[in-house]
C-alpha cells in the first residue's frame, strides 16, 4: 500500500510517455533490455492496428539506474513517440492559427463523450489522447521495475490468452509456446482459430475480445492483510487489473464458476505434505481473506471487443447534438494478446508493492534476509516431522 508507488504521464501522440517508480530498494539489477523485451511483446499480437508498425517502444532511463543496479531513488523514463512527428500541429503546445478541426463524431465504448461533458471540452481529441491505451506502455514499463525485483525473489507472473472471441481452451502455462503463438495462446490448435476469428471480425469491420489468464508463482504466503478493506490484496489486485482500458472483469482462481457450485466443492481442502500446510487443489486462486496463501496466485481477466469500429456505430456529434456515425481513430481489431502483458506488469506492481511493505524496501539484500528469515518461520512444521 504505497511502498512501490508509479505515476505515468503522456498523450498517445505527444513527444513521449513518462514513467516515475518510486520505492524501489537499492541494489536490484536491472537491465533496460528487459524492461524493453517486455515492451514489444505488449505490440505484438494478431490483431492490431497500423500504430504497431511506427512505433518501436523502448525506454530511456533518466534516474535510479546506475551500473545496471537500482540506487534506491526514483526511477525515471521516457518512451519515445515514433509517430509524435506526424501529429505536430495537432499537439502543438502552443497555440496555432489555423489549428487542425476539432474531433466532434463521439466514439460509443470510449471516454469520448464522458470526458467531454466532464471537462466540458468542445475538442473530444483533449480526451482521446490521455485515455487511450498507448499509456498502458508507460504502465509495462513500471511493470519491468517490478519485475525485475520479483526475479530477485524467484517470484514470477506470466499471463497466457485462453479466449478470443467465442473459440475458448486452457492455459498451458509454457512460456515457449505462448511467446511463439501470434495471439500469446499456449494451445496452437486454438491459437490458429483465435487467428481465424480475428481475421474474419476485421473482414466485417468489427472488433473482438477475449479472456487472459495471469499466473504468479513463488509468491510467499502473508501478503495483503485481512484486517482493512483497502488492504486487502484480492482488492488491490483488483484494482490494478480492472483499471486497463477494456478490462470489463476479473475474477480470482475460479471464483466465476464458484457461485453456482456447492462449498465443498468450492473450497480447497488444506493438507500437510513434506512438513508444510499445501492445498489439494487451488479453486481460491491463491487468496483467501485478502492474503495470499502460499498457493499460486491466479486471475482471469475479461477484455471486452475493441470499440474503434471500421463500421461505426450509430453516435452523436458533440457540437451540434446531430445523429452522425463514431469518429473512426486507426486503430487495433484485438488487443487481447497485448493486454495479457500489461495485466504481468500490473499484478507484478501490486504483488512488489505487497512484498516491500512487508519486508522493507531500502536494500534489496535487507529484504532478500528479511523473506528468508519468514521463511524459516513458517517451516518448524517441517523440522517437527
Ligand atoms: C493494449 C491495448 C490497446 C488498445 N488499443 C485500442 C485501439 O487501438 N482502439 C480502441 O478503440 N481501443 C483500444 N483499446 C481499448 C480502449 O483504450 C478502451 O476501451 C477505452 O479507453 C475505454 O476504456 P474502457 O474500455 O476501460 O471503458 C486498447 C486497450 C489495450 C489494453
Amino acid at each position: 500500500m504505497g511502498a512501490l508507488r508509479f505515476l505515468t504521464a503522456g498523450e498517445s501522440h505527444g513527444p513521449g510517455l513518462v514513467t516515475i517508480v518510486e520505492g524501489m530498494p537499492a541494489g536490484v539489477p536491472i537491465a533496460a533490455a528487459d524492461i524493453d523485451r517486455d515492451l514489444v511483446r505488449r505490440q505484438r499480437g494478431y490483431g492490431r492496428g497500423g500504430r504497431q508498425k511506427i512505433e518501436r517502444d523502448a525506454i530511456r532511463v533518466l534516474s535510479g539506474i546506475r551500473q545496471g543496479r537500482t540506487i534506491g531513488s526514483p526511477i525515471a523514463f521516457v518512451i519515445e513517440n515514433r509517430d509524435a512527428p506526424n501529429w505536430e500541429r495537432v499537439m502543438s503546445v502552443t497555440a496555432i492559427e489555423d489549428a487542425p478541426a476539432p474531433v466532434t463524431r463521439l466514439r460509443p465504448g470510449h471516454a469520448d463523450l464522458a470526458g467531454a461533458l466532464k471537462h466540458g471540452y468542445d475538442d473530444v481529441r483533449d480526451v482521446i489522447e490521455r485515455a487511450s491505451a498507448r499509456e498502458t506502455a508507460a504502465r509495462t514499463a513500471a511493470g519491468g521495475v517490478a519485475k525485475a525485483l520479483l526475479r530477485e525473489l524467484d517470484i514470477a507472473v506470466r499471463s497466457e490468452v485462453t479466449q478470443i472471441g467465442n473459440v475458448r481452451t486452457d492455459p498451458a502455462w509454457d512460456d515457449d509456446r505462448v511467446e511463439a503463438s501470434e495471439v500469446r495462446c499456449g494451445d496452437e490448435a486454438a491459437s490458429a482459430r483465435m487467428v481465424e476469428a480475428i481475421e474474419a471480425a476485421r473482414r466485417d469491420g468489427d472488433t473482438l475480445g477475449g479472456v487472459v489468464a495471469v499466473r504468479a508463482t513463488g509468491v510467499p504466503p502473508g501478503l495483503g492483510s485481512y484486517a482493512q478493506w483497502d488492504r486487502r490484496l484480492d482488492g488491490r489486485l483488483a484494482q490494478a487489473v480492472v483499471s486497463i482500458p477494456s478490462v470489463k472483469a476479473m475474477a480470482i482462481g475460479d471464483g466465476a464458476q464458484v457461485a453456482a457450485e456447492r462449498g465443498s466443492a468450492a473450497h480447497d481442502p488444506i493438507e500437510v505434505r513434506d512438513g508444510g500446510f499445501s492445498r489439494t487443489r487451488n479453486r481460491a486462486g491463491g487468496l483467501e481473506g485478502g492474503v495470499t496463501n502460499g498457493e499460486h496466485v491466479v486471475l482471469w481477466v475479461s477484455f471486452k471487443p475493441i470499440s474503434t469500429l471500421m463500421k461505426p456505430l450509430p453516435s452523436a456529434d458533440l457540437a451540434t447534438g446531430e445523429p452522425s456515425p463514431a469518429h473512426i481513430e486507426r486503430s487495433d481489431v484485438c488487443v487481447v494478446p497485448a493486454g495479457g502483458v500489461v495485466c504481468e506488469a500490473v499484478v507484478a506492481l501490486v504483488l512488489a508493492d505487497a512484498i516491500l511493505e512487508k519486508f522493507g524496501n531500502d536494500s534489496v539484500d535487507d529484504l532478500r534476509a528479511a523473506l528468508e528469515r519468514y521463511r524459516s518461520r513458517l517451516r518448524p512444521l517441517r523440522a517437527r516431522t
